[in-house]
């Protein structure tokens, strides 16, 4: 530690921890907030997210997306990423949030929000994206269809209680049904059903695809060396403690983005920035 000078922090996990370090003043040095730059959590979580876990799913599973009921817990920027892509693909998406703001965000996007109690009963699929613990459990299980896809993408292989469900599907009654697919056999008051869970319930996108391509992890990366660079530009004088990024990065690593893709934006004319500066006119 001592040698540590800072710290840049990827994950919106990761960046909850160390603020919570830091608020009990257990965080030992500088740490700068990179996953709470625009230019990662807006795409890298949203449309990397967005697309990998669904590729990953896609992959293990050779399930058609089209016509399904899929659940998403979780609105977040990975879960609004996810929820689109699978409307995308012709899905019927349900959202299970536990803040209202975010819950009457996906209700205005069009979503269909329940509490998870009723989706259970209702999905064919399961993605879990909320960083939080037994969002999948034993109530859950209990009430879901035969077949039923469980796959998590969000950080940690605790979002679904596997604990739980391997003590309702032990010895035999679990197996392998495909590389990265494991099944459940679970009694229902109808017989026996079928749980599936994709690669153990750990982040799909990485167990049964490769992550987020590369034309997304550029600008997340791009943070990370920026972000460095900027912490030894301030020669020692950041207390320990989580900073944001400076925006003047995240502005530069856009414009670097629209540059590498081609596309040309406006700027503004003298005029319209004093306007845009003034209270003079227009009030
Ligand atoms: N798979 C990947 O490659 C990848 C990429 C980026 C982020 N992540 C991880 O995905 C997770 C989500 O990231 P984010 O940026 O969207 O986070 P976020 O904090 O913006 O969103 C998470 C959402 O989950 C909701 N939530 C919490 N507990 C819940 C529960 N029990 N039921 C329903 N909703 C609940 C929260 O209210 C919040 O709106 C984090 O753990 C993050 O580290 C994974």
């Amino acid at each position: 530690v001592p040698e540590v000078i800072a710290g840049t922090e990827e994950t919106t996990t990761g960046v909850i921890r160390l603020r919570a370090m830091e608020n009990d003043g257990a965080l030992r040095f500088p740490i700068v907030a990179v996953n709470d730059a625009d230019t990662k959590h807006m795409f890298d979580n949203r449309y990397g997210t967005g697309q990998s876990t669904l590729d990953g799913i896609i992959r293990a599973t050779n399930v058609l997306l089209a016509g399904k009921k899929i659940v998403i817990a979780g609105y977040g920027y990975c879960g609004k990423g996810v929820s689109s892509r699978a409307r995308g693909m012709g899905a019927q998406v349900y959202v299970c949030e536990v803040d209202p703001l975010r819950a009457l965000e996906a209700v205005m996007d069009g979503f269909r929000v329940v509490p998870m109690h009723q989706a259970a009963r209702e999905g064919d699929i399961f993605i879990t994206v909320t960083g939080d613990r037994d969002v999948l459990r034993r109530e859950h299980f209990d009430v879901m269809k035969d077949g039923a896809i469980l796959a998590n993408s969000g950080h940690f292989d605790i979002e679904i209680d596997l604990k739980t469900l391997g003590e309702m599907a032990s010895g035999e009654r679990r197996r392998a049904v495909r590389p990265f697919v494991e099944e459940f056999l679970v009694a229902g008051p109808d017989g026996d059903k079928r749980i599936l869970v994709v690669a153990e319930g750990r982040l799909v996108n990485l167990g049964a695809a490769e992550g987020h391509p590369a034309a997304v992890m550029d600008m997340s990366f791009a943070n990370q060396a920026l972000a460095a660079e900027w912490v030894l530009q301030q020669g020692g004088t950041l207390e320990p403690r989580v900073y944001p990024v400076p925006p003047d990065i995240d502005r530069e690593i856009s414009r670097l983005k629209l540059d590498s893709m081609g596309v040309e934006i406006d700027t503004l004319t003298p005029e319209q920035r004093e306007y845009l500066s003034s209270w003079t006119v227009g009030t």
